[in-house]
């Protein structure tokens, strides 16, 4: 399958043409890549006090960590990349029956693009498969019918990362010096739970194209587990890009915009992106826990003081999602629109 032309679900078949050759402007130079730093690994079989103190310093230095013994087995990890890898190995007129643009759709396979000036858009190196990964007790209707594989593992694995982000809330909660359950109590009942699979096939020269473009996520926690052994996932930090490698058996977590947001700017939902590479394709599957559209968000009352006035206005999470989907294919900047000015 590796060096294959990889035909896209909406027909097309990546190949160095226009359409997937970025302008000069948008092209990653990756012999830039800053060496000397990399993302905070950390253990979860610390004590708590350990974790809250480490989460919280990473947070808000990088907005992005990587965690191991986090208690998802690793067999399980690789079922579900081994899934994912399956489903995107499906002939194109198979997953093309999920293929849409249409952002409302619950189940859905799409390629994300760029707009730039003179084209109508720049396609990114990559397919995505979404949809919700919640009631994890019941998704059967949400996962595509003809993979039996990844339907039997999303469910066991939805449920490991229900537990997790959990965990990692009520951390992140502490870190802020709130209760607990603060932040999941922030973020409504009923959250949004959407999974994104990525796949990323080899290219044939990773400076002319990107997986996918520079973004943050609109969601408050993610949650992302990566192939071993393939480089692509690549964040912001002091102005340059580092790489957020694999790490045996480690998960990537970052911020969500929500978060940001929520702690009034202090822990930080930072821009990243994904490189091609020539050699290998490669597989991301991000987990997002995000507020349901009618929950009001907005900077903690407890983190605001003289000192510390707010940074945003609240908002409707539906708001947020309508502004993030006017920005679709630009270099989004949706939280600024709800930054309050003095
Ligand atoms: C995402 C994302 C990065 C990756 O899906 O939001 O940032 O490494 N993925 O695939
Ligand atoms: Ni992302």
């Amino acid at each position: 399958m590796e060096k294959k032309a990889f035909h896209l679900a909406n027909g097309s078949t990546l190949s160095l043409s226009q359409d997937f050759i970025l302008p000069d402007d948008n092209r990653p130079v990756l012999s830039n890549l800053c060496p000397l730093l990399s993302i905070p690994v950390i253990n979860m079989k610390d004590s708590v006090p350990v974790l809250v103190k480490k989460i919280s310093q990473a947070c808000e230095e990088y907005g992005f960590f990587q965690i191991i013994n986090h208690g998802i087995p690793s067999e399980l990890c690789q079922k579900m990349v081994d899934s994912v890898t399956d489903f995107f190995s499906l002939p194109p007129v198979e997953r093309a029956l999920l293929f849409t643009d249409d952002k409302t759709k619950p189940l859905r396979v799409s390629n994300y693009y760029l707009k730039v000036e003179g084209k109508e858009r720049v396609a990114m190196w990559s397919e995505t498969l979404a949809h919700p990964w919640h009631p994890v007790d019941d998704l059967s209707h949400l996962l595509p019918q003809n993979r039996p594989h990844y339907r039997e593992i999303a469910p066991e694995y939805a449920k490991e990362i229900g537990s997790l982000m959990s965990q990692l809330l009520s951390l992140i909660s502490m870190g802020l010096g709130l209760e607990k359950d603060f932040l999941q109590k922030s973020l409504g009942q009923n959250p949004r739970l959407v999974s994104q699979s990525n796949f990323y096939p080899p290219c044939p020269d990773p400076e002319l194209t990107l997986g996918l473009p520079t973004h943050t996520d609109l969601n408050a926690l993610t949650v992302l587990l990566q192939s071993q052994g393939v480089s692509g996932l690549q964040a912001i930090k002091n102005g340059e890009w580092i790489a957020v490698d694999p790490v045996p058996n480690a998960l990537v977590v970052n911020l969500g915009d929500q978060i940001q947001v929520l702690s009034n700017g202090r822990y930080k939902s930072v821009h990243h992106r994904a490189v091609t590479n020539k050699d290998s394709h490669r597989v991301s599957i991000a987990m997002f826990y995000g507020p349901n559209k009618d929950i009001i968000i907005g900077p903690i009352e407890d983190l605001i003081d003289e000192q510390h006035p707010p940074i945003y206005r609240k908002y409707r999470y539906g708001e947020f999602l309508e502004e993030f989907h006017r920005q679709e294919g630009t270099r989004r900047k949706v939280k600024e629109m709800f930054e309050l000015k003095y």
